[in-house]
């Protein structure tokens, strides 16, 4: 099974943000953990990260034609961008949303997530584990084992 894990806008940066927040993890490291989840999981996982909402969209097109299940973490996008949403919408295999911090916990415009309805599953505010609840989530909900 081909998992697409795209990180959005700042995450690349992740190891220098608030670590009471995110841990303190850099993106890098954070990549490491899902490919060897992946591995463990037996799905094969290829993770992007991009800060435009351009390419993030083009990512999530192309993964139309390949990917059996979608992770994705659009970073400040999710609680804004139609555009990302739409894209989203267009997948016909599973979407996990997935954050790093507890959104619920935040600021009033980070509770919002225009994403949110048209996910299958969301996983929030348990760092990096969450991908990995994404990823044995997708890999017992994927129809195609290969
Ligand atoms: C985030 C939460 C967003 O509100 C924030 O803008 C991020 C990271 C998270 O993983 O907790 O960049 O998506």
């Amino acid at each position: 099974m081909q998992v697409v894990v795209l990180n959005g806008v700042n995450l690349n940066a992740l190891a220098d943000r608030d670590s009471d927040l995110y841990g303190g993890v850099g993106l890098d490291d954070l990549e490491t953990k899902i490919y060897a989840w992946g591995r463990e999981l037996g799905c094969s996982v290829r993770c992007l990260q991009t800060n435009s909402e351009g390419q993030f969209i083009d990512w999530c097109h192309d993964a139309r034609s390949w990917a059996k299940g979608v992770i994705v973490n659009p970073g400040a996008w999710t609680h804004y961008s139609y555009a990302i949403r739409d894209a989203l919408e267009l997948f016909k295999v599973p979407v996990v949303e997935v954050h790093l911090s507890d959104i619920e916990k935040r600021e009033d415009w980070r509770r919002v997530s225009v994403i949110a309805d048209v996910v299958t599953k969301r996983v929030i505010g348990k760092g990096p584990d969450g991908y990995r609840e994404a990823l044995v989530f997708l890999t017992h909900k994927g129809n195609d084992a290969s």
